[in-house]
């Protein structure tokens, strides 16, 4: 006897993670270099001497120190296994199977997967000729099936930004019963104030949901813990359909411990900001186009080149993340590392 599954997960795609290889620098997976500080390394052996017991469902001393913190009511937040665990929940609280996901292509690839696993249906939406969000045309894309509308700002792969107006008009001119999910993983390392802050424009509105993650700018990208700001019907929601304990108790201490240490890891992203910075006037300076990028990775729109430049970076021992056909997206780096990628894309012949 075979067990049957879901005939649709045959068409899933896979996540397809930045690759490590053994002796070669990895600027594959928008991580930041520098590991987590002296207290968070404190805190995670702490909660480690604890782990014989369950951790709190709830997350309730996280869930009090980010409302302490954004100024967000504790009824208005919602903590899960990593952003990307919030993005399913999202779809999972709003979409049956009749109901349509919108989000921009290319973008970060967990969208279609967390859509298709929820059993929803999914409409993408071209980037713009400079590789930002389209809202003109995610709004015309809008159905009486949409139910929920992913906008990653910053954008994953191509680190562009929509800017504050265009984004506000977009909100205001969303059809009612449809959620915006604004994906700010990499909001820590947006320097321009013109990059509107989510959690600001969440307080006023009911249909913005707005995800963020102690991953990226706090370094916990393998203990797993994001957050959601949200109307309370939504951020209730999204504690319905937790998967109960699926957020640690050595992640949570290490989130809390980081919010203790929140100025410092701003620092570090500041720095990050600026090499960024430098590292994309260098690759412009050697005859790449970048887009302008708010996120701590840049995005090369190489095409078909695009896997020979994945190759000749392997050669020298640069790992970076390719999407054939596409273009290449590299993460900023500590600066040692960057050189070492920087000598590779000069010497890339195109
Ligand atoms: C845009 C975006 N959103 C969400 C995530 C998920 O982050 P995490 O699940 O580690 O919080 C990522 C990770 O790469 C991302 O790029």
């Amino acid at each position: 006897m075979t067990a049957r599954t879901r005939a649709a997960l045959e068409a899933l795609p896979g996540y397809v993670p930045g690759r490590t290889v053994t002796g070669a620098i990895k600027l594959a997976s928008n991580e930041v270099p520098a590991g987590p500080l002296p207290s968070v390394v404190a805190a995670i052996a702490d909660a480690g001497a604890a782990v014989n017991r369950y951790p709190d469902t709830a997350c309730t001393a996280l869930v009090e120190a980010l409302s302490a913190r954004l100024d967000v009511p504790a009824s208005r937040l919602a903590v899960g296994c990593g952003s990307v665990m919030l993005c399913q929940q999202l779809v999972q609280a709003t979409c049956t199977e009749a109901d349509e996901v919108i989000f921009a292509w290319r973008s970060f690839e967990a969208y279609p997967i967390v859509t298709q696993v929820s059993g929803a249906q999914q409409r993408t939406v071209a980037l713009r000729a400079d590789h930002v969000h389209d809202l003109d045309a995610m709004l015309a894309a809008i159905t009486p099936d949409t139910r929920l509308v992913f906008v990653c700002n910053p954008n994953n792969p191509t680190g562009t930004a929509v800017r504050r107006a265009e984004l506000e008009r977009f909100l205001d001119a969303v059809p009612d019963g449809v959620l915006v999910a604004l994906d700010e993983a990499y909001r820590e390392f947006v320097s321009d104030s013109d990059v509107p802050d989510g959690v600001e424009l969440a307080l006023d509105r009911d249909n913005l949901a707005v995800l963020r993650t102690f991953s990226k700018a706090y370094g916990l990208a393998g203990l797993r813990v994001g957050y959601c700001v949200a109307s309370e019907p939504v951020a209730e929601a999204l504690r319905k359909v937790y998967v109960p304990f699926s957020v640690n108790s050595v992640a949570q201490a290490a989130a809390l411990a980081s919010l203790d240490a929140a100025d410092e890891m701003l620092a570090r992203c500041g720095d990050i900001a600026v090499e960024r910075d430098r590292v994309r006037d260098a690759l412009i300076d050697a005859g790449y186009e970048v887009p302008e990028s708010h996120s701590n990775f840049v995005w090369l729109p190489l095409g078909d080149r695009t896997t020979a430049f994945c190759e000749h970076c392997l050669d020298h021992k640069v790992v970076v993340r390719g999407f054939a056909g596409d273009g290449v997206r590299v993460t900023v780096g500590s600066p040692d590392e960057n050189a070492v990628l920087l000598d590779a894309a000069r010497t890339f012949t195109r």
